[in-house]
């Protein structure tokens, strides 16, 4: 009865702020960056070739275009074009007035995750800004703790050639952003040196599946540009559910979708939920099929921290994140919900 009456609390005051509440309720402890890793991925040119990848790596072989670091964009007929810096939290540095050619936008000052109507609000900007033909790309500055959902969210909701970088270093950003082959890569997440798709990059897998790195004065690309191949040009998401990049959202209509732990609770959680949530991610752990959460009515996702979670590992009914993380299948869901698409075999053809 406790419980309960504790739950039903938590569910009013979540109502008030809906992702980034339910999601550190029931977050526990992710698991600690791997000792190790910085030596992992410290190859040098010279053997680079054997670890970035796997097969016949193209990527640092093509030297002609990792080579090409910081080219500068600039437009057709010799028109400088503008760069827009998003402020959402972390720290602007004192050089930043010097900067040419770079507009700042300020929207929060936050230091805790953003929130999916914050995350709607930077994608409204970041649609605006690319929009305008004067401007070549955006760079969002983020706390630490927003860098995976903003990767990943603008990874969805910015359907565009032009850069898009997210990270918490200004100066990092903008130096990503300000060359020519960061564009037509989708949304890019800038990190401790290292340059990463939005759609995959893991705050807790630092170094791994890294794209390019930052060094003091260059950017350097270990691939020719390529789009993370769930939002790549022919795409489900990108050729059926197209209104997913709508921007034009109101507070009103973003759904509740919390994450939660299996095995800590059972079906009555979310019997006590519906009708507050509308749709759930649930933290698996292995296998699933005989979880006890399950719902004819809410669309629910297991997704892991720890590996991918495929159809044959979750509930009949229910929709496997893939290779999704809880927080990236938690941002995929509320996407998709925003849009109308709620049946089961519809969010199946949208999760990788
Ligand atoms: C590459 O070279 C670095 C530095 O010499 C070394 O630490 C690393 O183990 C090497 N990696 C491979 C895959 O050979
Ligand atoms: C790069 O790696 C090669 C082969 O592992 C090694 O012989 C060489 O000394 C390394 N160079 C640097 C600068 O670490
Ligand atoms: C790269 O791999 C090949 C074959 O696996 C090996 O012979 C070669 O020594 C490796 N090169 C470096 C620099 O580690
Ligand atoms: C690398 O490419 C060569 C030539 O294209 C091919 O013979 C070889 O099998 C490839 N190796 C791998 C590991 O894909
Ligand atoms: C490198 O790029 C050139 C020019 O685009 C292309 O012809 C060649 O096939 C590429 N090589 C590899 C290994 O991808
Ligand atoms: C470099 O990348 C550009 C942009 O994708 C591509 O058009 C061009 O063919 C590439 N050139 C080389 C030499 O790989
Ligand atoms: C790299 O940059 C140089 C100098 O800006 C330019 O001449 C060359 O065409 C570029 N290479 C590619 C592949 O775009
Ligand atoms: C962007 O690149 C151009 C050309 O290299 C340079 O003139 C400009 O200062 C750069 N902008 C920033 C903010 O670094
Ligand atoms: C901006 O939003 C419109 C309308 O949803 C969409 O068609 C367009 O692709 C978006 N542009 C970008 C850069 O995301
Ligand atoms: C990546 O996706 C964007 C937006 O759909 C597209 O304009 C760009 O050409 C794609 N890049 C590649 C390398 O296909
Ligand atoms: C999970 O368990 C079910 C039945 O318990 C089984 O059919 C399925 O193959 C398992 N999945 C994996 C990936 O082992
Ligand atoms: C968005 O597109 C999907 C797929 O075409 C469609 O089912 C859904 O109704 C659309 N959403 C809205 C609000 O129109």
């Amino acid at each position: 009865m406790r419980f309960l009456a504790v739950l039903y609390a938590l569910i009013a005051l979540a109502a008030a702020s809906p992702i980034g509440f339910f999601d550190e309720l029931f977050k526990r402890q992710r698991r600690a960056p791997s000792p190790g890793w910085v030596n992992a991925v410290s190859s040098n040119s010279s053997n680079s070739s054997n670890s970035s990848g796997g097969s016949n790596s193209t990527g640092y072989s093509n030297s002609s275009n990792a080579s090409n670091a910081s080219n500068s964009s600039s437009g057709q007929g010799g028109q400088t074009l503008k760069l827009q810096l998003i402020v959402t939290g972390g720290q602007l540095p004192a050089s930043s007035s010097s900067w040419s050619d770079v507009e700042i936008t300020t929207l929060f000052n936050s230091s805790r995750t953003l929130n999916s109507s914050q995350l709607y609000e930077v994608g409204k900007t970041v649609n605006t800004t690319l929009s305008n033909s004067s401007y070549s790309g955006v760079a969002v500055l983020a706390n630490e703790n927003s860098l995976e959902s903003l990767g990943f969210f603008l990874s969805v909701v910015a359907d565009t050639n032009k850069s898009v970088v997210v990270g918490k270093k200004a100066a990092d950003i903008v130096k990503v952003a300000n060359t020519t082959y960061a564009a037509n890569r989708g949304s890019l997440v800038s990190s401790d040196g290292y340059i990463y798709s939005g759609a995959v990059y893991d705050p807790f897998s630092a170094g791994w599946g890294a794209i390019g790195a930052v060094y003091s004065d260059a950017v350097s690309w270990l691939y020719s540009p390529a789009n993370a191949t769930l939002v790549a040009t022919d795409s489900s998401i990108r050729t059926n559910y197209s209104n997913f990049t709508n921007v034009d959202v109101s507070n009103s209509s973003l759904p509740i979708v919390p994450i939660v732990y299996d095995g800590d609770y059972d079906s009555s959680l979310l019997s006590s939920l519906s009708g507050s949530v509308q749709g759930v991610v649930i933290v698996s752990s292995g296998n699933s099929t005989t979880s006890t959460i399950t719902s004819s009515s809410l669309p629910i996702v297991f997704a892991s921290y720890d590996e991918p979670v495929w159809p044959t590992d979750v509930p009949m009914g229910a929709i496997a994140g893939g290779y999704l993380s809880p927080v990236k299948a938690q941002l995929l869901l509320t996407i998709a919900l925003v849009n109308d698409v709620t049946s089961s075999s519809s969010l199946v053809s949208v999760f990788p």
